[in-house]
């Protein structure tokens, strides 16, 4: 496995150059685009890591498939689903419109920033609270008690968001934001500036792909909750990008745009890949490129 992780990285290496890191948020621009890393965890524990898979790096949007797990546990899935919707969209991550959809009254998916900041409405606590809430939720699943916010990215984002900023008003102004809204932008900032690396994010897929169950972790609504959390992954986890990456790939995944892919493979893998250069839709261009040949080479589509 390690030969295969190793030739696939070196493979997609020149791909780098074909993308660009993020720098609408400044110190995303910091990153180097030739730091490439995958994890891969099995059912049965075996991990295998190539590359900088070692590497923290800001889980950015990855943080809204942990988001949404919080607030579905908080709120019931009829609840959180009668503020933001399940539908695809061929709107950018970032959209305004979306904030309030032609053809709906609530942001269209969890996974686009307007849906993810009614998510993040949603969890329980006030301000800060909501964040720790998931940043703790991030540790168990992890069993990992070091994983914490990068305050430089946090500061970095939080700085330079207007457009967020723009989105939030505008779902308050529309009445879809229950809490204050500077609050709701606040630990929306904080979630996505989680740093991780792959080995943590693989650890977060396995638990996905194990039906969300783990030695720590017993929810009665395990089943549901993953097969609900992968079906949106799938539909909405790549932005506008997803129904090719569901016909290329054929694995449930999100992204972000510090470079990171969370993937799971139901009843079979956990994945976590970092590439920080990105391309026109935000996900990371060499992280589709292993993944779409990792899926090949293992039979990882689950369309299949
Ligand atoms: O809200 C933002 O713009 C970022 N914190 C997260 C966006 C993101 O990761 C989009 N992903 N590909």
């Amino acid at each position: 496995m390690e030969k295969l992780l190793g030739k696939l990285i070196q493979e997609s290496r020149d791909l780098a150059g074909h993308g660009r890191v993020a720098d609408y948020i400044p110190i995303l621009a910091e990153a180097c685009p030739n730091d490439i890393g995958i994890c891969i965890m099995d059912i049965d524990g075996n991990i295998h890591g190539k590359g900088s898979y070692d590497h923290g790096f800001t889980l950015q949007s990855i943080s809204k498939v942990m988001a949404l797990m919080l607030a579905l546990l908080d709120n019931g899935k009829q609840k959180v689903f009668s503020r933001v919707g399940m539908k695809p969209t061929i709107e950018p991550f970032n959209s305004l419109h979306d904030a309030r959809h032609y053809n709906q009254r609530i942001p269209s998916n969890p996974m686009i920033n307007a849906g993810a900041m009614v998510v993040t409405d949603l969890i329980g606590g006030r301000g800060r609270e909501k964040a720790d809430r998931l940043l703790n939720l991030i540790r168990d699943i992890t069993s990992n008690p070091n994983i914490d916010y990068d305050e430089e990215t946090y500061l970095s984002e939080k700085g330079t968001a207007e457009r967020n900023r723009a989105i939030a008003y505008l779902l308050k102004d529309l009445r879809l934001l229950d809490g204050d809204v500077e609050e709701v932008l606040d630990a929306y900032f904080r979630q996505c500036s989680i740093q991780m690396d792959c080995m943590d994010l693989a650890k977060v897929g396995l638990f996905l792909a194990n039906r969300c169950k783990a030695p720590n972790i017993i929810w009665d609504d395990g089943e549901e909750m993953a097969s609900l959390i992968l079906a949106i992954m799938n539909t909405c986890g790549m932005y506008d990008f997803s129904g090719e990456y569901a016909v290329k790939v054929g694995v449930p995944s999100k992204s972000g745009v510090a470079g990171g892919i969370l993937a799971a493979v139901p009843n079979r893998f956990g994945i976590g890949i970092y590439g920080p250069s990105l391309d026109q839709y935000g996900n990371s261009i060499v992280g589709c490129k292993i993944m779409e040949e990792l899926s090949k080479e293992l039979d990882l589509n689950i369309f299949r």
